[in-house]
């Protein structure tokens, strides 16, 4: 079977660049990406191709290549739904927040309704492509409501899960290391498995596209974010050990990074993963876990998020302790914002973490990020619901501008590894603040020594 028209439901941060790229990649197939919220409809329209919604480096160049000839945006989700012979599901699958599994199982409530609404509306036989992150055995729920619908429409469910990483998603798309779908093992399944492969070959070599049952696809997905995050705590815990021990996280990293089989990525202490997923993926591992009554597994993965909150908190009790265990009225500069660099992406990142619990002490918080915009800092905390929106507004500035933000500030924090920060005058910020000048680098992404020349007192992760 070729496939002719794909939809895609939901314009997120993978739905968009991952449509973006199959559209560039395969003019003949088009490509429509629909969404509930207008808004974003709109901005991935805008005429001017930096105003998409979603910053990736190499992005808009795609979407202005491809939107247009073979790549839509659009609100008329029934539609897109009808004409397409292959649908992929990407709507977000946040942690719940109610009921049974309330801070830990997924919500399927978006994907619930997009089954039903395929249900609903579909008159020609399709593939469904699982796209979202979602717990093992999704696909027999999906398969439940779209094999009951009575009008003769014949589904196939793929499992097809992201990998891309934010900040790096075109390149990871162009270029991935693998590509992942699974599908049943009978005969209309592997025709199904084959029209996606077929999809992915034209630029995808054939050996990195693997094939498996629905399950392990779906399983696979949550392994690979709990493992990756589980380096991520494994380094931030020895970080700690180094603080107290004059061993240096970075040179640890390096010894052991360069055994081949430990490998050296994923291995820079930080103050704490942050991004949409690590968290929520891991939590849901653990909840999945325990439904089937293994408490061990479940501690053990849950281990990992324990580690990065005490990584966060443990962040922001070392710049307390050091600006002499009151901030109460300091303004401290919050350098980043985003849960990484090149992203305008702020879920979970740990900068909103961190200064929750510095204004918990009533600190003056001045935030500069290059890509986040003002308005989002404040959702971010507000959605916290620590304090009142009003508190917020007076206990935070945002600043358009880093030396403002810097300005008479006791301490600056970096909490996103942007790489223009290594560029700043930092003798004009250290001239600007009050003394002594305290910097906390959660990113070790400064040269300590410059910094102290200057006289910054600096304090680094894990050294
Ligand atoms: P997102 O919140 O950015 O986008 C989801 C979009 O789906 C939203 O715009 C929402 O309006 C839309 N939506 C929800 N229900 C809808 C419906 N019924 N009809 C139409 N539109 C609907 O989320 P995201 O970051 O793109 O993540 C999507 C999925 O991909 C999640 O399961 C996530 O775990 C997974 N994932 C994310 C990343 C990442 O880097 N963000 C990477 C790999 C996998
Ligand atoms: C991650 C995975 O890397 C992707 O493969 C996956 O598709 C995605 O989650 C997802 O399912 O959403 P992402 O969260 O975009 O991608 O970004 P990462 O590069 O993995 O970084 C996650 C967090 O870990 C960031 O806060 C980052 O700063 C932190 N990190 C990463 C470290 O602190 N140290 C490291 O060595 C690496």
């Amino acid at each position: 079977m070729t496939v002719k028209k794909i939809c895609c439901i939901g314009a997120g941060y993978v739905g968009g660049p991952t449509m973006a790229v199959i559209a560039k990649q395969c003019p003949d197939i088009q490509v429509t990406v629909v969404d509930l919220n207008e808004a974003r409809i709109a901005a991935w329209n805008d005429q001017d191709v930096n105003k998409i919604p979603v910053y990736e480096p190499g992005l808009s160049d795609i979407v202005a290549e491809a939107r247009g000839r073979n790549l839509f945006f659009s609100t008329e989700v029934d539609k897109a739904i009808d004409e397409a012979d292959m649908i992929f599901i990407s709507v977000n699958t946040p942690t719940k927040t109610y009921g049974a599994g309330k801070g830990q199982a997924a919500d399927l409530k978006w994907i619930e309704l997009c089954a039903r609404q395929i249900a609903r509306v579909s008159t020609t036989d399709k593939i469904v492509v699982e796209k979202s992150t979602l717990p093992v055995r999704t696909a027999s729920t999906l398969r439940d409501i779209l094999h009951h619908t009575g009008n003769g429409v014949r589904f196939q469910i793929l499992s097809n899960p992201e990998f891309l990483a934010e900040g790096t998603a075109v390149e990871d798309l162009l270029e991935p290391d693998r590509v992942l779908i699974g599908g049943d093992q009978d005969e209309e399944g592997k025709t199904a498995i084959e029209a996606l492969v077929n999809v992915y070959s034209r630029w995808v070599p054939r050996e990195r596209i693997l094939t498996t049952n629905v399950w392990s696809s779906e399983l696979s997905k949550l392994t690979a974010n709990a493992f990756l995050a589980q380096r991520v705590s494994s380094i931030n815990a020895l970080s700690e050990l180094c603080e107290h021990t004059e061993a240096e996280i970075n040179e640890v990293a390096r010894a052991i990074g360069t055994d081949s089989r430990i490998g050296p990525k994923f291995l820079k202490a930080s103050v704490g993963f942050g991004g949409s997923c690590f968290q929520k993926d891991i939590l849901n591992l653990v909840y999945i876990a325990r439904s089937y009554g293994l408490t061990e597994v479940a501690d053990y993965w849950e281990q990992v998020i324990i580690m990065n909150d005490h990584q966060k908190k443990r962040f922001a009790n070392k710049i307390i302790r050091a600006l002499y265990n009151t901030v109460n009225g300091k303004k401290i500069a919050f350098l980043g914002w985003a849960f990484k660099k090149d992203t305008n992406d702020t879920r979970e990142s740990a900068a909103i973490y961190v200064a929750d619990h510095l204004l918990y002490e009533q600190a003056q918080v001045a935030v500069y990020d290059p890509k986040v915009v003002e308005q989002q800092v404040y959702i971010d905390l507000d959605y916290l619901a620590t304090r009142s929106t009003e508190e917020n507004k007076t206990l935070v500035t945002v600043q358009n501008d880093p030396y403002e933000a810097c300005k008479d500030a006791h301490a600056v924090a970096i909490l996103t590894e942007w790489d223009e920060f290594k560029d700043y005058d930092w003798q004009r910020i250290y001239d600007s603040m009050l003394k002594p000048a305290k910097i906390f680098d959660g990113r070790n992404l400064l040269d300590k020594k410059k910094l102290e020349e200057i006289g910054f007192q600096v304090h680094a992760i894990g050294s």
